[in-house]
This record gives C-alpha cells, sequence and structure tokens, in this order.
C-alpha cells in the first residue's frame, strides 16, 4: 500500500496510528527513500528521494541470483519527543558483513548510519507514537548489473526505506505456537544462514506456508545435518527458561547472530539472571517442557520483539509452556527492552541513540 502525506492527514488512517494492532507490519510506507548507486568501484549519487518504483534490466543479477541483502532495525518516538535508535551501529555492522559475505561492495560505518539517520529524521512526522508502534528501517542492497553468467555484479543499488508499524505478529504481545520443522532446513553451516539474504527467507516459505495452514505463527528450525539441534525461528532467536536461567542456542554458523539476542543476553545478567549459549536438542527441549523444567520460552528480533512461546508441536504432538501464559521473566526482559527502547527507563548500556 502506497500513501501519500497528505493521505495520512485523513481520519481513518490517522487512527490507524493510534492502534499497534490496525498498523500491522510492512504494509504501509513513508513518502521518501534514501538511495545510492554503486559503479566503477565507488558509491555515488547519495540521495533522499519520493518513494518510487525502480527501473531495471530484466537480467539485472538480483534477479536471477538473488545477490541482496537487507537489514531491520527500528525507530522510537519517546515520549518526551525525542526519537531514538536501537543500536544502529550494530545492523550497520552486520549489513557490512552480509555484504563481504555474498562479494558485494560494503559502506562506510558512519555514511551508513548518517543516511538511515538524515532519512528517519526527514521522516519523523511518519514515526508513529501509540503504544508498541514504531518506525520500522529496511536498508537494503542489491545487484543490479545486467548479465547471465554467474559471478559478483559490478553494479549496486542500497537503498533505505521506512514503514510506520505495529506488532509483527497479530494476536500482539501473546503466546505463539510454534511448529518444530523436522524435515524441510532453513539453512546449513557453511551457508549463508548467518546473514540477512533474501535466499534464506525464500528457502523457509514452504515450510513456513504449510504451518500457517495448520495454524501456526511460524517455525522453529532444527539443524541442517542431523535435524536434531535447535536453531531458531523464522524472524526470531530462540530463547528457553530454566527458572532464573535462559537458554540460547549457540551461534551456529546457520543462526543470524540477532542484535535482540545480544541483547537480551546482556540484560539478563543485568536483571539477575543467568543466561547460558548453548546447543540444546529439540529431545532435551520436549523432555524439559514435559517435566516443567522449562519455565518459559520466548523469541527475540526487532520486529518480533521479543514473543512469549505457548507450545511447540513436534511430530503431531503439541507441547504447551508455562499454561500458555506469559511467564514473569518473559515480561519482565520484555518491559525493561522497551523502557529502554523507548526511552522510559535509564540505558545503563549506551544502547539508544538520540537523533
Ligand atoms: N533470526 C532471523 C532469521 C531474523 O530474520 C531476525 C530478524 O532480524 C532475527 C533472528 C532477529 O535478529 P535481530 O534481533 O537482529 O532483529
Ligand atoms: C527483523 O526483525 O528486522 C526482521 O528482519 C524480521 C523480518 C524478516 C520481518
Amino acid at each position: 500500500m502506497k500513501i501519500t502525506e497528505e493521505k495520512l492527514q485523513e481520519q481513518e488512517l490517522k487512527a490507524k496510528f493510534q492502534d499497534a494492532s490496525q498498523l500491522g507490519f510492512g504494509r504501509i510506507f513513508t513518502d521518501r527513500m534514501f538511495t545510492m548507486r554503486y559503479a566503477n568501484n565507488e558509491w555515488t549519487e547519495a540521495k533522499i528521494e519520493k518513494y518510487k518504483n525502480f527501473t531495471l534490466d530484466p537480467s539485472a543479477c538480483v534477479f536471477h541470483y538473488s545477490q541482496e541483502i537487507f537489514e531491520g532495525m527500528k525507530a522510537y518516538a519517546a515520549e518526551d519527543g525525542r526519537i531514538l535508535l536501537f543500536r544502529p551501529e550494530q545492523n550497520v555492522r552486520r549489513m557490512n558483513n552480509s555484504a563481504a559475505r555474498l562479494v558485494m561492495p560494503t559502506i562506510p560505518e558512519e555514511d551508513m548510519l548518517q543516511a538511515i539517520e538524515e532519512l528517519v529524521l526527514a521522516e519523523k512526522n511518519w514515526i508513529p507514537r501509540a503504544a508498541g508502534t514504531s518506525m520500522y528501517i529496511r536498508p537494503t542492497m542489491i545487484a543490479t548489473e545486467a548479465f547471465l553468467g554467474v559471478h559478483p555484479s559490478a553494479e549496486y543499488t542500497f537503498f533505505v526505506i521506512l514503514s510506520p508499524v505495529g506488532a509483527y505478529y497479530k494476536g500482539g504481545f501473546q503466546p505463539v505456537k510454534l511448529y518444530v520443522e523436522d524435515t524441510f532446513v532453513r539453512a546449513a553451516v557453511g551457508g549463508v544462514g548467518d546473514i540477512k539474504t533474501g535466499g534464506n527467507y525464500a528457502a523457509s516459505l514452504m515450510a513456513g506456508y504449510r504451518a500457517q495452514q495448520k495454524g501456526f505463527s511460524q517455525v522453529l528450525w532444527l539443524d541442517a545435518k542431523e535435524r536434531k539441534y535447535v536453531e531458531e525461528v523464522g524472524a526470531m532467536n530462540m530463547f528457553f527458561v530454566y527458572g532464573n536461567k535462559l537458554v540460547t542456542p549457540a551461534l551456529s554458523g546457520s543462526i543470524l547472530p540477532g542484535i535482540t539476542r545480544a541483547s537480551v543476553l546482556e540484560l539478563a545478567k543485568h536483571l539477575g539472571l543467568t543466561a547460558e549459549e548453548r546447543t540444546i536438542s529439540i529431545d532435551e527441549v520436549i523432555e524439559d517442557i514435559a517435566t516443567g523444567a522449562i519455565t518459559e520460552a520466548f523469541g527475540s528480533g526487532t520486529a518480533a520483539v521479543i514473543s512469549p512461546v505457548g507450545s511447540l508441536t513436534f511430530k503431531e504432538k503439541e507441547y504447551v509452556i508455562n499454561n500458555n501464559q506469559v511467564g514473569p521473566n518473559t515480561q519482565h526482559l520484555y518491559d525493561t527492552l522497551v523502557n529502554i527502547q523507548y526511552g522510559r527507563q535509564e540505558d545503563p548500556f549506551g544502547w539508544v541513540k538520540e537523533i
């Protein structure tokens, strides 16, 4: 949906901005975008321009060999009017790691950050203010050179688009049901599962679609080699809570190193919880749910924030966690994280950047 700023004045749309559940995720885009081209070994033509379609040659590399990377971050409107980003330097760094893995040009970190900040400031009137809303930022790089041979493109476009968003999941902060996928795999060690590239999400669609048809929110992926170890969820990293201890799968090489994940690990320690990164098998998880050793579970991500997990279904059997209720540690971590992100609580970590 493309809505202009004039239209934004309309009552109906204004109402949407007051209600996180109405706003949904990633359907509304702001009036302007940042674009920059790469050719002859340099980035040129950096500009903020009207949000518009691209004209690309049908043989552009991105269409055929998916040489594409992206990031996901958010701008938050604080109650006192400040506009805050959350650890944006981490996204910029991860974008460059993704670029390097796909033989794409990197962008000086400070230039990428400046582009993002200038665009967000130019579009600041679009940042929604209702509870649970924010402005999702999507930096993206695509290979634009026209050819059909398999080799890295010599030309690229980097762009940033903005989308005012509410909750990622329809139910908002409600426990989600996950389907443990034991047939298809998302990514294998040595592949590109640890970077943000479209192909990982394309590979996930079939399993995600089937799970959704059966009423699940997302798939919980297992490792590609043995289908034995828990990896991550479609758009978030996974945490299991054992009383006052958090356990999250170690970064195996095929899991995205989530910035929210890293933040939750630090936050947990700050809140007096212990946190472990280790391999954890699905058999161990279901046994620990059945015996009650796992007291809570949740996923973490920029879009998903902290999403409580109410049950896992593995080989046709559902394992319910904490009676399908939001657990106390999940709630505490969620409250603390969002209070820091929205500038409602002191940020002892220096994570929040006012722009
Ligand atoms: N895992 C996948 C596959 C994701 O797409 C995301 C979202 O970015 C995450 C994990 C969480 O990462 P982050 O916390 O950096 O948003
Ligand atoms: C994010 O949380 O930023 C993501 O990239 C998830 C997404 C694929 C919607």
